[in-house]
């Protein structure tokens, strides 16, 4: 089975209602001719059923930034996958560093929230990557096979290739500093290889996309390396022409 390149963007917290209606509608427009590579948006919760409503007749899919793993209680702040899938939302995105950073999400919770996104039949793009610290002491294949295993921990092979997986090495998120092709290739091999050493030729059909700065201006020369399915888009998603770029080279 090929893997299907996928090009999502992470709206973190930023548009409104009002303010995305404008590039969603762009989106709609200009991707009416699209061809194999598949697009998803991830707005803040407030915007999902207006991008579903806006997107809808569309291949662009959508996708929320975070989902909790009890279907309802009291978890103040939290919402749950059963609140997702009544929304119409196809992914969501989880354990983002600016989860693990700001919020305490740790690989338990990720596995955790993990499980129940599966379970509800939402698309997961569960996020890892290493700290700046992280790569200059030599550390990066240590911690994101940690990650990988912690987010992974207890899912079966036919989950694991539902799940989408994203290399975001911290120091490229928000920064304008992209992994070299050669850096980002390098990691998502040996993720690959984790992947292989646990779940076997599952390996080959789970896309693995590369996040941190990716702009028009270098997203064929990452997208087109053997072991990057894709990407997941922050600032560069928030405007039609960027993000549009993007879906272009791939
Ligand atoms: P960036 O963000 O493209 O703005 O670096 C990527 C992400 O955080 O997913």
């Amino acid at each position: 089975m090929p893997r299907q390149i996928l090009i999502a963007g992470n709206w973190k917290m930023n548009k409104t209602i009002a303010a995305a209606q404008a590039l969603l509608a762009d989106l709609r427009t200009r991707t009416a001719e699209m061809e194999g590579v598949e697009v998803v948006v991830c707005p803040p919760f407030t915007t999902l059923a207006a991008a579903v409503q806006t997107l809808r007749g569309t291949p662009i899919g959508v996708g929320a930034q975070n989902v909790h793993w009890e279907d309802a209680g009291a978890f103040t702040g939290e919402v749950s996958a059963p609140m997702l899938k009544e929304l119409a939302v196809d992914y969501v995105i989880i354990g983002h560093s600016e989860r693990r950073q700001y919020f305490g999400e740790t690989d338990e919770t990720v596995n955790q929230r993990l499980k129940a996104a599966l379970a509800a039949d939402l698309k997961p793009i569960v996020c890892i990557g290493e700290t700046l610290t992280q790569r200059e002491t030599g550390e990066t294949r240590r911690v994101v096979r940690t990650q990988l295993e912690g987010a992974l921990a207890g899912i079966p092979a036919r989950d694991v290739e539902r799940t989408v997986l994203a290399y975001e090495p911290i120091w490229a998120i928000g920064t304008g500093r992209t992994a070299t092709p050669d850096q980002a290739q390098e990691v998502h091999g040996f993720l690959r290889s984790v992947l292989r050493s646990h779940w076997g030729d599952v390996a080959d059909n789970t896309r693995i996309l590369y996040g941190g700065s990716m702009k028009p201006g270098n997203a064929s020369d990452l997208l087109r390396l053997p072991d990057i399915d894709g990407g997941l888009i922050g600032g560069a998603s928030l405007e039609a022409e960027d993000f549009l770029g993007i879906v272009t080279a791939a």
